[in-house]
């Protein structure tokens, strides 16, 4: 049975047509205290949990999840992040502050007997978790919305080389070149790409391809730097589309052509279902 949290409900439900699972009944609902209550209709046997941790909430309606699906007689609870909050914290960055993915991968493990989590900022987060975790690869169905002949896929920096090769492998035409990039705060960021742009760009398409969105910053200064060069058209494409704020809107200023994300956070970008990848992992 699939269990949804109230941020993957179109996910769940395609992940459920996918494998033939049936799909529960779940209401979300509030105390006047503000604190939330889930509540699963049906007594499953295999419970297949699928919920994105994209706020502190989200990660304590995924903790109730799990519970009241023991609670409801489930034998056995595997557990689908398809993004995972707090991956990104995978260090202690200054001292005194947390492993805040191991923190919050202990805890979500403390409810389930396996975890699934589609594209992790770095793959080794699953073994943050104390039970066994794998990662699922969404390059190929971000390769399927695709369709401009021998484009240059950029990925904006060398974390988001792998993924951007695997979508131009994917894709089956095309280069594939990555910049680098600086961090200097939260929302600004310096991209470097001279050095990686002597593969022709003029009248070329350019695919940007990165896990994450999040403030839009990383893939503006990306664009920008294909976009001086001439590029024919930019595609912005990413695993988790978290867009906060006014990132889309950014994007399309600076000269971005189309946006495609996967349905891992539910946003009017999402039109890419990842659900054969993680039907395919279960
Ligand atoms: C971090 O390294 C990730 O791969 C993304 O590049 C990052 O999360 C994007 O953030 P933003 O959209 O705020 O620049």
């Amino acid at each position: 049975m699939i269990v949804s949290g109230s941020g993957t409900q179109s996910l769940a439900a395609e992940l459920a047509a996918e494998t033939n699972h049936r799909l529960a009944g779940v209401s979300f609902e509030q105390f006047p205290d503000g604190e939330g209550i889930v509540r699963i209709d049906g007594t499953p046997e295999h419970a297949v949990v699928v919920a994105s941790t994209v706020s502190d909430r989200a990660h304590v309606e995924l903790l109730q999840l799990q519970d009241a699906a023991r609670e409801a007689g489930a034998d056995r609870v595997t557990t689908v992040l398809p993004y995972m909050g707090y991956a990104r914290q995978d260090r202690a960055f200054e001292s005194g502050q947390p492993v805040s993915a191991r923190a919050v991968a202990r805890a979500i493990s403390t409810g389930t007997d396996r975890v699934l989590t589609v594209e992790p900022h770095e793959s080794s987060v699953c073994e943050r978790f104390t039970v066994p975790a794998t990662p699922v690869d969404a390059a190929g169905r971000l390769a399927a919305e695709l369709s401009a002949p021998d484009p240059l896929v950029v990925a904006p920096d060398a974390s988001a080389a792998e993924l951007a090769q695997a979508v131009c492998d994917a894709h089956g035409s095309g280069e594939c070149v990555h910049f680098e990039k600086r961090r200097r705060s939260g929302t600004d960021v310096e991209v470097e790409a001279e050095f990686a742009l002597d593969r022709p760009v003029a009248d070329r398409p350019v695919v940007l391809v990165d896990d994450i969105i999040a403030t839009g910053s990383t893939m503006c200064q990306a664009a920008r730097a294909v976009l001086d060069r001439g590029a024919a058209s930019v595609t912005v494409a990413c695993v988790h589309p978290l867009l906060v704020r006014d990132a889309y809107l950014r994007l399309r200023r600076v000269g971005v052509d189309r946006v495609i994300g996967t349905d891992t956070i539910e946003r009017p970008v999402s039109t890419v279902t990842v659900a054969p990848a993680i039907a395919a992992a279960l």
